[in-house]
């Protein structure tokens, strides 16, 4: 049969800490056509570690783009349309692989993983100068959350990742680097390259100069010729090597944070977004400013869309643990079987009843950023049930949420108005008004809730040599948006959240 002409497509790969999905969009309307999911297995080997095997997420790269191709042939679209390719993924999870035979040399070490905190107290000890050395450079704290820790560690215990470095053949990467440059060839000639939002993240990038930092790389004696190539979230990288998408061209590469900053069009200083994945992460754009917190944000790259492009900057609150409690109740407590019940769970009473929850399992990131915290529940008596518990996960993504908010409220001097949301969880509509409620706010929340891939599309199809999208606001003419008022009383959400800070006191100090 003939193929339905739909103009150009581009493709977004979505790399996160729980599933891959590939989704076509129609360049400039940004109407998803069609798009394939896997969910991943996280493993942990140890108390505090958290791995995944970069085969298989490579693997669920390919399959999701392949399924996808299918099911757009399926509805009689010809994926010859498809123009560009953008990747989006976790941020900070480090890989180590082996230039010669493509074969990772350890586990993926992931965003969430512990076992860096002697790590993070040695080095901390050897700052020179002044403990403003790394955050100066970098924007983030000295914590086991980013790159540079985690790839210490294996240049410590792993042997043959040691022994790859002496050899010359190891190449280290973040998720994006090392999807790039196994679908742009690998072994042959692949791409090694990330880009500058994802390196910042590593704590090796300094972010005034984009270039990868010496005196950083000395600090952390991390070889220097193992670090991918630094280009811009929208250029192209190359082109995919085999698969229904051979020949497209890679040409956008964004962070998943980013990618939805950009997804949500928050491209205006002080435009704001906030999206609910594993984690939970607010993002400000400061415009070209490097704006460093007072209140325990941190600071990173926005944004630099194209190689002659300027480079934006964002302020970020970041929460470890957010659609991850929904999980642990799933896959820990078996308190329900799929995440969406939650709602229904929560929905039959209403309230927490008194009961509160701090999901501090990898310690506290922003603004805390507390390695010795781990997760309580408290509260209980003989009348809290499961129903509470689970709302009481709920409104603990709120509350750290409202911690995030009030600490760039204080930084960026003015209060911001609203809060554009996006991700998975902004389906649940309980979690919805009550995000609304305890951050006294209107809450936005976009008919497209895959602004993550929207972004990484957008900056793809808007490439030099692509040209298929530009990144204008009409474009998006067809995505509305809902605004979910607070329903209660101030007085009402302040006696909640202050409750609140008095559980996460008691998560402090709990390791040593
Ligand atoms: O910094 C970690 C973040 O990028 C992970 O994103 O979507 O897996 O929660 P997500």
């Amino acid at each position: 049969a003939k193929k339905a002409a739909v103009g150009p497509l581009v493709g977004a790969v979505v790399q996160g800490t729980n599933s891959t999905r590939f989704l076509v969009f129609k360049a400039k309307t940004a109407e998803l056509l069609s798009y394939h999911q896997v969910e991943l297995t996280q493993e942990f080997p140890k108390e505090g570690w958290v791995e995944q095997d970069p085969k298989e997420i490579l693997q669920s790269v390919y399959e999701c783009i392949a399924r996808t191709c299918e099911k757009l042939d399926q509805e009689n679209i010809d994926i010859s349309n498809i123009k560009a390719i953008g990747v989006s993924n976790q941020r900070e999870t480090t890989v180590v692989w082996d230039r010669l035979t493509g074969e990772p040399l350890y586990n993926a070490v992931v965003w969430l993983d512990l076992r860096t905190q002697s790590t993070v107290e040695i080095l901390s000890k050897k700052i020179p100068g002044n403990n403003n050395f790394v955050k100066s450079k970098t924007g983030l704290p000295l914590s086991t959350y980013f790159s540079a820790v985690k790839l210490r560690w294996l240049l410590d215990n792993e042997r043959k990742v040691q022994k790859a470095v002496e050899e010359g053949r190891a190449l280290f990467g973040t998720i994006d680097s090392w999807l790039i440059w196994s679908m742009t060839g690998g072994v042959n000639g692949g791409v090694h390259g990330t880009d500058v939002t994802n390196a910042s993240r590593t704590m090796l990038f300094n972010i005034h100069s984009l270039k990868w930092d010496k005196e950083l790389c000395d600090f952390f004696e991390i070889p220097m010729n193992i670090l991918p190539n630094v280009w811009s979230c929208s250029e192209i990288y190359g082109p995919m090597q085999g698969g229904a998408l051979e020949g497209i061209p890679i040409s956008g590469c964004l962070s998943d944070q980013s990618a939805a900053l950009v997804g949500q069009m928050c491209f205006q200083e002080g435009q704001a977004k906030n999206t609910y994945g594993t984690g939970c992460f607010l993002l400000c754009n400061t415009g070209r400013k490097c704006i460093f917190s007072e209140h325990g944000l941190l600071t990173t790259v926005a944004y630099k869309l194209g190689k002659d492009k300027p480079v934006y900057y964002a302020l970020e609150g970041s929460v470890a643990i957010a659609g991850a409690v929904i999980d642990w109740l799933k896959d820990n407590l078996g308190i329900i079987k799929t995440s969406e019940e939650i709602e229904k769970l929560a929905k039959e009473v209403g309230t927490s009843y008194g009961c509160y929850f701090v999901p501090a399992f990898s310690g506290l990131y922003a603004p805390y950023w507390e390695p010795s915290a781990r997760g309580i529940i408290c509260g209980l008596t003989q009348f809290t049930n499961k129903c509470h518990i689970a709302f009481a996960a709920l409104e603990a993504v709120c509350f750290q949420t409202r911690e995030i908010l009030d600490a760039m409220n204080r930084d960026c001097g003015i209060p911001l108005h609203h809060l554009q949301v996006d991700g998975n969880m902004t389906n649940n509509k309980i979690l919805m008004q009550l995000q609304a409620d305890i951050l006294h706010i209107p809450v936005i929340r976009s008919s497209m809730p895959e602004t993550t891939a929207l972004g990484a599309a957008m900056a793809a199809g808007a490439a030099e040599g692509v040209g298929v999208w530009s990144l204008k606001q009409e474009d998006l003419s067809g995505i509305t948006m809902e605004r979910i008022e607070p329903q209660i009383q101030v007085t009402e959400s302040e006696i909640r959240y202050s409750t609140w800070k008095r559980a996460v006191i008691k998560t402090m100090g709990w390791v040593s």
